[in-house]
């Protein structure tokens, strides 16, 4: 059990930067995929040798609300029909997770700041969250959670030929987790590179690496999702400091009989919201310091109430674009295991898309919000339990800073 003095050490007041020579480098990656012209996928990739992934800018207009499909980086995947390589479908072959032992509960969070158990509880559902240990890193995090899938999957790491790993709490800016994790696993040398979408950057990865199978460039891919919240959270910001946690988890993608593995996907981004959820990297505006007390500080802030909005709609329309593109409808799904940012979010959608809780995967009250690690961690743990069989229609959903949504539909193999 985390003590409060545990936490204050992780105190955003000790994440200071002085940024005063810093000048505006970009950190947006061209793409050559997309033309930017609708609503486009929206990745950061920090990449490692032989990246030949792209994103376009994400700078599109919002089109929630329209149900878009047109969206650069999605494609029809059924079967032999969208592969291009006629050999079959590509899926998830196998899922791992790794969870720092240490917990934080909403009783510890009260010894912090002025909150309590029955705020949080009723405005998110969460009970507790993970928190890494000094020693843990995003990385060690992430080379667990690999190892993990390589397992279920029955793949050796010598296999693989394509490592993402999504983070946007990377330990360093370079060198990448990814070329860290292709090593640990013992991966000969492959394209590896990070990825940031924020808490979508588990399906940005699922979709990208589904496509590298499918264009041949390799047999075997490796998605990690690693997040170290803890480390950019202010913890004297009530608003923010109760709603994340730490964790990584990871898919293994390979090939499957028709008509299995990826069906559908849509990727998408929204620049108009970028304000929305910022942490500063090496540049810090002016609005970043006054919405942080004015301190130039490297810690998450976010505009609850709008992102909430955002994100019930974006769940959605993404979900639903995904049926439409299998030619599928809400009746034919089995699980949607979604982001997990808050319960009521979740509920939101949930109405909407009239899904009762036996089709829908919640492990928010556990783990709390984990950005891009919390669809990886959810859908292991939902096979662990059971929830998953072969032939179930599943749809991973996410949203985040960005803005960025989207959502991938498979048939489990
Ligand atoms: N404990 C007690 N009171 C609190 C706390 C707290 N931890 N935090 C805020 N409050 C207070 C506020 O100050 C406010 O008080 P006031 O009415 O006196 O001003 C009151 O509670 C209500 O605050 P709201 O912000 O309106 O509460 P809301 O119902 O919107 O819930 C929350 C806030 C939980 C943050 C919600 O907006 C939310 O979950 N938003 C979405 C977050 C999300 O999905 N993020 C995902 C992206 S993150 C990423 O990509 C890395």
């Amino acid at each position: 059990m985390g003590s409060s003095a545990d936490i204050s050490m992780n105190s955003g007041a000790g994440n200071s930067v002085d940024n005063g020579m810093s000048g505006g480098a970009g950190n947006g990656a061209g793409g050559g995929m997309g033309n930017g012209v609708n609503a486009s996928a929206g990745g950061d990739i920090n990449g490692g040798a032989g990246n030949n992934a792209g994103s376009s800018a994400g700078g599109g207009m919002n089109n929630i609300a329209g149900n878009s499909v047109d969206n650069n980086m999605s494609g029809d995947i059924n079967g032999s029909a969208g592969g291009g390589m006629g050999r079959g479908g590509v899926g998830i072959l196998g899922t791992g997770s790794c969870l720092p032992e240490k917990v934080l509960t909403n009783a510890d969070l009260e010894k912090l700041v002025d909150t309590s158990d029955e705020w949080i509880r009723q405005r998110t559902g969460m009970s507790e969250r993970r928190i890494a240990a000094g020693a843990e890193t995003a990385t060690s995090l992430a080379i667990r959670a690999a190892q993990a899938a390589l397992a279920d999957a029955g793949v050796d790491g010598s296999r693989i030929g394509l490592v993402i790993v999504t983070t946007c709490t990377a330990d360093y800016y370079s060198p990448s987790i990814s070329c860290q994790v292709q090593h640990a696993i013992g991966a000969p040398p492959c394209a590896a590179f990070d990825m940031n979408a924020a808490c979508t950057g588990s399906v940005y990865g699922l979709v990208v690496a589904k496509h590298h199978i499918d264009a041949g460039m390799c047999d075997y891919a490796l998605v990690v999702s690693a997040e170290l919240l803890s480390r950019l959270v202010d913890w004297t910001d009530r608003a923010t400091c109760v709603l994340f946690g730490d964790g990584a988890g990871a898919f293994v993608l390979g090939r499957t009989p028709g008509g299995y593995g990826l069906l559908s996907s849509t990727l998408m981004s929204d620049g108009a919201g970028a304000n929305m959820i910022t942490i500063p990297g090496i540049h810090i505006s002016d609005l970043d310091i006054e919405r942080r007390g004015g301190q130039k500080k490297q810690t998450i802030w976010m505009d609850g109430g709008k992102v909430m909005k955002f994100a019930s709609r974006a769940m959605v329309s993404s979900i639903e674009a995904v049926l439409e593109k299998a030619g599928l409808s809400l009746g034919d799904l089995s699980l949607v295991i979604p982001h997990q940012a808050n319960k009521r979010i979740i509920d939101n959608a949930a109405k909407k898309l009239q899904l009762g809780p036996d089709r829908l995967f919640v492990n928010v009250q556990k783990y709390s919000n984990t950005s891009s690690a919390s669809v990886p961690i959810a859908l292991d743990e939902a096979r662990r339990e059971g929830r998953i069989r072969r032939g179930d229609h599943v749809a991973l959903v996410a949203f985040g800073a960005g803005l960025t949504y989207g959502a991938a539909l498979m048939r489990w193999a």
